[in-house]
């Protein structure tokens, strides 16, 4: 499996910023792990542009679930593939609560990823009150069993496990909760997919940052890491690409 270093911009990002895009790639030309960014959808198309024949992969932040139509503002899984994406979160924990995405809602958009050729990033986490109840598992099992399409493939689904206290907050769980909850979404996986799941990346998203990158990929099932804050600058994603790619 090749793991996956996911850089999430958020709503952050002006033209300027293709900088640290050009810087990167000539930093990372041929990193030994997959390596992402998912910038605003008004920079997708230039920042396909900018990393042609480089080992960067472009994503989309989210999608609508239908595939074109009457819905202003929102953007097709179509339409970022063919702006040069080839990845798309969806469920990300602010478009949850921002939003009011429920699991229905996220399925449906990573089907329809799915069904334009792009890779859905499917997120799951828990708040920090349902941690401190001891529902974490529960939740994420819930989660997972309602947002990932049943069809879904080592090669068409990607997970991130992002709890939502842990998200721009400089705050991580312990290594040993980060590998507990893992080791739940592998065993749920499997039950649900078979032996596809043992090939599914997992990544670990809140708070990575190159300071801690290591430790967090030393853990069993962790395939890699959605990363929000320390991937706008070149220099903190290079880091962890690095450390991911040593894992
Ligand atoms: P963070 O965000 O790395 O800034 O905590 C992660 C995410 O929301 O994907």
């Amino acid at each position: 499996m090749r793991k996956l270093a996911a850089g999430n911009w958020k709503m952050n990002g002006l033209t300027a910023a293709l900088t640290e895009i050009v810087a990167l790639c000539r930093a990372h030309p041929a990193p030994a792990c997959d390596m992402l960014i998912c910038p605003p959808a008004t920079l997708v198309a230039q920042v396909a542009a900018v990393a042609q024949g480089t080992g960067l992969a472009l994503g989309g932040q989210d999608c609508h679930s239908a595939a074109s139509g009457a819905h202003t503002g929102d953007v097709s899984a179509a339409m970022l593939k063919d702006a040069g994406a080839s990845y798309v979160i969806v469920g990300h924990s602010e478009r949850r609560t921002d939003h009011g995405e429920t699991d229905a809602v996220v399925l449906a958009k990573a089907s329809a990823a799915q069904a334009a050729g792009l890779v859905p990033i499917v997120c799951l986490g828990e708040t920090e009150v349902e941690r401190d109840a001891g529902e974490t598992l529960n939740v994420i099992g819930r989660q997972l069993t309602g947002s990932v399409p049943d069809t879904s493939t080592a090669d068409t689904l990607v997970i991130a496990y992002e709890p939502v206290w842990a998200i721009g907050t400089g705050r991580t769980p312990s290594l040993q909760e980060i590998a507990e909850v893992h080791a739940f979404l592998r065993q749920r996986l499997t039950a649900r997919l078979g032996t596809e799941a043992a090939g599914v990346r997992l990544l670990y998203g809140g708070s990575v940052k190159p300071s801690n990158a290591a430790e967090i990929f030393a853990l069993p099932h962790v395939d890699g890491a959605l990363v929000g804050g320390a991937s706008l600058k070149a220099a903190d994603f290079g880091a962890i690409v690095a450390a991911l790619s040593a894992a």
